[in-house]
């Protein structure tokens, strides 16, 4: 079976370089006319540049279509606009990655309140900004694939990376929400925690490892989490060649009844608490309710 997206629009953010170009010129190779937004900005998210440009021209050399987009996912206006001109020139919008991202790493002891705000701003925001601007068309279509990037540092931290962090963990609790409000729609949204070498990561792998960990290698995960038989839900991890599912678990925990619901009766009881057998993986917020009337009813 071959993944093809004839006749599909995708937005890719911040695809002009690293993930986000990889991603685009794999799903131009697959017939999708893609949008390839970038500010071009440093690592940091200063300055401007014309990299869109320059993977568009890229892929039409390549016998695919695209178009640029310079816009700030910060701003939810221009995202607006973007999807505006992507519907104008293609009719549709059914898959978006929402990619972009940047780093300005400290330990939370140095880290500038202005820096905590402007990185979850970009990742987090961002995110929220490019998928509200297709939401409606989704809905509309019936059809809609929306990947979100987080990150391991999200999932299970990072030293350095407090912003980066909330900003990415939050992209997974968006992803949770977004999955069962767009059920109806045939939107299917999912995570990826990528693990690339790019020059947001350049300063981290020694040499071979940055080649070992090319975006080519995770870009199979995020094609196929937007492709028509993509499942909605997950998170995946993927580098070098390696896939993986990552989860948000629950144990069944104890009930603390009478006088034992103290602090003290929680110390006493914390092996049981945090014993992960018979743990589940809840679908909704409201699954948690019920496993606690469960664990309340066998008490
Ligand atoms: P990258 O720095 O090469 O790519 C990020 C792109 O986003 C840049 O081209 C940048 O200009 C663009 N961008 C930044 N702010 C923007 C804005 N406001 N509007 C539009 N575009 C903007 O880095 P890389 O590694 O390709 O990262 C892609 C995504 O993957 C990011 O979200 C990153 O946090 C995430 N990620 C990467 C990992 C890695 O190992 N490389 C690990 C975990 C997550």
């Amino acid at each position: 079976m071959t993944i093809r997206f004839d006749n599909r629009v995708a937005i890719v953010t911040g695809a002009g370089g690293g993930l986000g170009r990889t991603y685009a010129l794999d799903l131009a190779k697959r017939g999708a006319k893609v949008v390839v937004n970038d500010l071009g900005g440093a690592r940091d998210g200063t300055g401007h540049s014309d990299a869109a440009l320059k993977v568009v021209e890229e892929i039409e050399a390549a016998g695919g279509e695209a178009m640029s987009n310079g816009g700030s996912v910060t701003e939810y206006d221009q995202m607006v606009e973007m999807v505006a001109k992507a519907k104008e020139r293609w009719g549709g919008v059914h898959i978006l990655i929402n990619n972009a991202g940047v780093l300005r790493d400290k330990s939370f002891a140095k880290m500038e309140p202005a820096d905590f705000e402007f990185v979850v701003k970009v990742h987090l925001f961002g995110s929220a900004n490019c998928t509200k601007a297709v939401w409606e068309t989704m809905r509309e279509q019936s059809y809609g694939r929306i990947l979100m990037t987080a990150s391991s540092t999200g999932l299970y931290g990072n030293f350095g990376q407090a912003n980066y962090g909330a900003a990415k963990l939050g992209l997974a609790g968006l992803t949770k929400t977004l999955h069962l409000e767009g059920a109806k729609y045939n939107i299917r949204v999912n995570t990826i925690a990528p693990v690339a070498g790019t020059r947001m990561t350049a300063d981290l792998f020694p040499e071979q490892a940055f080649e070992a960990f090319a975006p080519e290698k995770v870009a199979p995960a995020a094609v196929y989490l937007v492709s028509e038989d993509a499942p909605s839900n997950a998170i995946v991890g993927a580098g070098a060649g390696v896939f993986q599912s990552a989860y948000v678990t629950l144990t069944p925990g104890v009930a603390l009844t009478g006088d034992a619901c103290t602090p003290e009766g929680i110390a006493d009881r914390w092996r049981q608490i945090t014993d992960r057998t018979g743990e589940i993986v809840p679908q909704s917020g409201a699954e948690q309710s019920m496993l606690i009337m469960k664990v309340l009813q066998g008490s």
